[in-house]
């Protein structure tokens, strides 16, 4: 049996680096499962399919041909058939169209086999929305971490600078409370924590304070 840890949350939480970070530490695969809503929506743009129109993004599934690979230092790699898409995935429409996707079921049904199947073969953290409560249920820890719009947006908006981007703070901001609407409000696996979730605010924390934090707590869980 593998163990698995589901790390669920906002965007900008920092679930992506802190789950990486915590995988590092107890020697566990690290699954971004973001990432494969993000590669569906990348998929649609380059098509010129709308990615609000549901049966239009179901089209295109079966013709995804989604891998995922891990380099030796346990980076996650995103490929559609052969090509590698991983640094292209991070754009803002990319984030916008990614969050439009994930609320179509025949996209969520469609992505649910790939990750429970990471999972029964690794030991892994997962982190998205909807791991502890739909995609992993029996997970050994499930962590829902959460910080305030502003701060979230503020990392952000840090993260595109160091990439070269100009979008104002504003921008990020706005984008960032849109997708928290959406990801709160769709009818199917809306973004909330599971009932044996362990909540981590880390507002008021640094990264390395959180990591800290985190680690403490899976080490704890996975100890009994
Ligand atoms: O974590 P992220 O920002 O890379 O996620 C991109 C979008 O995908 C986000 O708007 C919500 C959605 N998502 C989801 O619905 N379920 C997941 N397990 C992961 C991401």
């Amino acid at each position: 049996m593998n163990y698995s840890v589901a790390i669920d949350g906002p965007a900008g939480a920092g679930k992506s680096t802190m789950a990486r970070r915590l995988a590092q530490a107890i020697s566990f695969v690290y699954v971004d499962t973001g990432a494969i809503y993000r590669a569906v929506a990348y998929d649609a743009i380059r098509k010129g399919v709308d990615t609000k129109n549901p049966e239009a993004v179901a089209s295109i599934l079966q013709q995804l041909h989604l891998q995922l690979h891990w380099s030796a230092q346990g980076v996650q790699q995103v490929y559609l058939a052969d090509e590698p898409i991983t640094d292209a995935l991070r754009l803002p429409a990319v984030s916008a169209a990614a969050s439009q996707v994930s609320a179509i079921a025949a996209v969520r049904d469609f992505l649910l086999e790939t990750q429970r199947a990471v999972a029964r073969e690794n030991n892994v953290v997962m982190d998205g929305r909807d791991i502890g409560t739909v995609v992993l249920p029996h997970a050994d820890v499930k962590i829902f971490l959460s910080a305030s719009a502003e701060v979230r947006a503020k990392r952000r908006w840090l993260e595109l600078q160091a990439a070269g981007r100009t979008d104002s703070f504003e921008a990020v901001l706005q984008e960032m409370n849109e997708r928290d609407e959406r990801d709160r409000n769709r009818p199917i696996a809306p973004l909330r924590p599971a009932d044996d979730a362990i909540l981590l605010d880390t507002s008021h924390l640094t990264l390395e304070q959180s990591i800290e934090a985190l680690l403490k707590i899976v080490q704890e869980k996975l100890k009994r």
